[in-house]
C-alpha cells in the first residue's frame, strides 16, 4: 500500500514538474511612466507605488501565473513619445495591457491604439476628463479633476467673495478652472481674473505679483503635483501673499505628500479637497504608508499618485486572478466595470459601470503640523463616493 502511494506520488510529482513550465503565464504589462526630465520625480511617485504592490502581493496570484511589467519612459507631457512607445509595446512586447501614464496629453493621443490593437488601459494617474470617451478599453482609477476641484468650489464661495484663478496651460489646468468657475459662481462668489500659466519651464514670480496686487480673498490654483506646485508655494510665500491675506486653496495636487515637507511653513492653512492623504488614519492607510515607509526609506511619504499606481495594480491583479491568468481583452473590460475596492488607502473606491471612471470619497484638508511634520489633514468628508461631476452634467438626457 504504502509503496504504492510512493509510486502515485512520485508520478504525480514528475507530471506537476513537466505541467509546470507549460502551464506557467506570464501576462504582459505595458508600464508607461515619467523617469526623466521635469515630471520624473511624479513617474517616481508611479513606480514606487506599482512595484511595492507587485513586491507584497505576487503571492497572491493563480499558481503559475506571473506579472511583467514593462517599464518604458515616455520623458514627460510628449504625446509622440508616449505614441511611439505604446506602439513597441503592443507590437512588439505583445503587451496584454497597458497601464502608467502621469499625462494627460500622453493618454489622450494613445487612446486610437488600445482601441485598435485591443489592449485594455487603466490609468495611474492621466486625469483628462474626457479621455475615457475615446476609447471603450480605457479606465481610470485616479481622478478627475471636476472630482476635486467642483465640491471645493462649492466650499470656498461659503467663504470668500473675491478669488483668483491661476492653472497650468493644458487640459487638467482647463479643467480645473471650469469646475472652480462653475462651482464659485453658483455659489455666488465673483472671479477677479483667471490666467493660465504655461506648463514647460514657467515663472511663477510675475504671475503671483499680479494676483497679489489685485488684492483677491482667495486664490484658487492648480498645477501638475510635484516640483511645479513646490515652485509656486514659494512664490506665493516669498512674495508675502500670505500676509497679505490672500488665502491659497486648490485640489490636492498641490500640497501632494511627497512634496509637503520641502514646501516649507507657508504652505500650513492651506486648503484642499482630493481624495488621498498620507496622513488619513484609515486602517489600509497606515498600512499601506507603513509598508511604503518601510520599502523606500522612513522620511519617505507617499503621494496620491503612489496610491493611483498601488490600486491600478490592485485592479489589474484581480482581473488577472479572476480569469486564471489568460487574460481576454473584453472580458477584462467587463471585470473592470465591476471593480470595487473597500481598502484603498483613500478609503472605498469603484469603477463606474457607466463611465470606467473611478468613484471615490472626496475630503477637505488642511495643512497643519503634526508630529512637527508638515500634514494634509483631513477635516471632513467633503463627498462621498462622487463619479465625475463633468460627466453627471454633461450627461444625455
Ligand atoms: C494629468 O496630466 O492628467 C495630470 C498631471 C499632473 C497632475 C494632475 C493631472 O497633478
Amino acid at each position: 500500500m504504502k509503496s504504492r502511494h510512493l509510486v502515485t506520488g512520485l508520478l504525480l510529482g514528475a507530471a506537476m514538474l513537466c505541467a509546470g513550465p507549460l502551464s506557467a503565464q506570464t501576462v504582459k504589462v505595458g508600464f508607461m511612466s515619467t523617469y526623466s526630465g521635469p515630471g520624473a520625480a511624479q513617474g517616481d511617485q508611479l513606480d514606487k507605488g506599482a512595484k511595492l504592490y507587485l513586491k507584497l502581493n505576487s503571492g497572491k496570484l493563480p499558481k503559475g501565473v506571473k506579472v511583467d511589467l514593462i517599464s518604458r519612459d515616455d520623458t514627460g507631457a510628449n504625446p509622440d513619445v508616449a505614441k511611439r512607445i505604446a506602439q513597441e509595446l503592443i507590437v512588439r512586447d505583445k503587451v496584454q495591457l497597458l497601464t502608467g501614464f502621469v499625462w494627460t496629453p500622453n493618454a489622450a493621443a494613445i487612446a486610437p491604439l488600445t482601441a485598435e490593437a485591443k489592449v485594455p488601459y487603466i490609468s495611474m494617474n492621466a486625469a483628462g476628463v474626457n479621455i475615457l470617451n475615446l476609447s471603450p478599453y480605457m479606465a481610470r482609477v485616479s481622478f478627475t479633476l471636476w472630482q476635486s476641484v467642483y465640491p471645493l468650489g462649492q466650499w470656498a464661495a461659503k467663504k470668500f467673495k473675491r478669488a483668483y484663478v491661476a492653472v497650468s496651460d493644458f487640459a487638467p489646468g482647463h479643467e480645473s478652472e471650469e469646475a472652480f468657475l462653475k462651482a464659485f459662481k453658483e455659489g455666488g462668489g465673483e472671479i477677479v481674473d483667471s490666467v493660465r500659466i504655461p506648463l514647460a519651464n514657467p515663472d511663477f514670480v510675475p504671475y503671483i505679483q499680479r494676483i497679489k496686487d489685485a488684492k483677491p480673498n482667495v486664490l484658487f490654483a492648480f498645477n501638475p503635483a510635484g516640483k511645479q506646485a513646490t515652485a509656486m508655494m514659494k512664490a506665493y510665500a516669498d512674495l508675502g501673499l500670505e500676509k497679505a491675506g490672500i488665502k491659497y486653496i486648490g485640489p490636492g495636487d498641490l500640497t501632494t505628500d511627497e512634496e509637503l515637507q520641502g514646501m516649507g511653513d507657508a504652505a500650513i492653512g492651506v486648503m484642499t479637497v482630493h481624495h488621498y492623504s498620507a496622513a488619513a488614519d484609515r486602517p489600509a492607510n497606515k498600512a499601506f504608508v507603513a509598508a511604503y515607509k518601510k520599502e523606500y526609506g522612513e522620511k519617505l511619504n507617499p503621494g496620491f499618485m503612489a496610491v493611483g499606481a498601488w490600486d491600478a495594480m490592485d485592479l489589474i491583479f484581480y482581473a488577472i486572478r479572476a480569469q486564471k491568468g489568460k487574460v481576454d481583452p473584453d472580458k477584462t473590460m467587463e471585470l473592470i466595470k465591476q471593480y470595487k475596492n473597500p481598502n484603498s488607502p483613500r478609503g472605498l473606491i469603484a469603477i463606474d459601470p457607466e463611465t470606467r471612471d473611478i468613484i471615490q470619497n472626496e475630503y477637505l484638508r488642511e495643512v497643519r503640523k503634526v508630529g512637527g511634520q508638515l500634514a494634509n489633514v483631513e477635516i471632513e468628508t467633503i463627498a462621498t463616493q462622487l463619479k465625475d461631476p463633468w460627466k453627471e452634467f454633461n450627461k444625455k438626457k
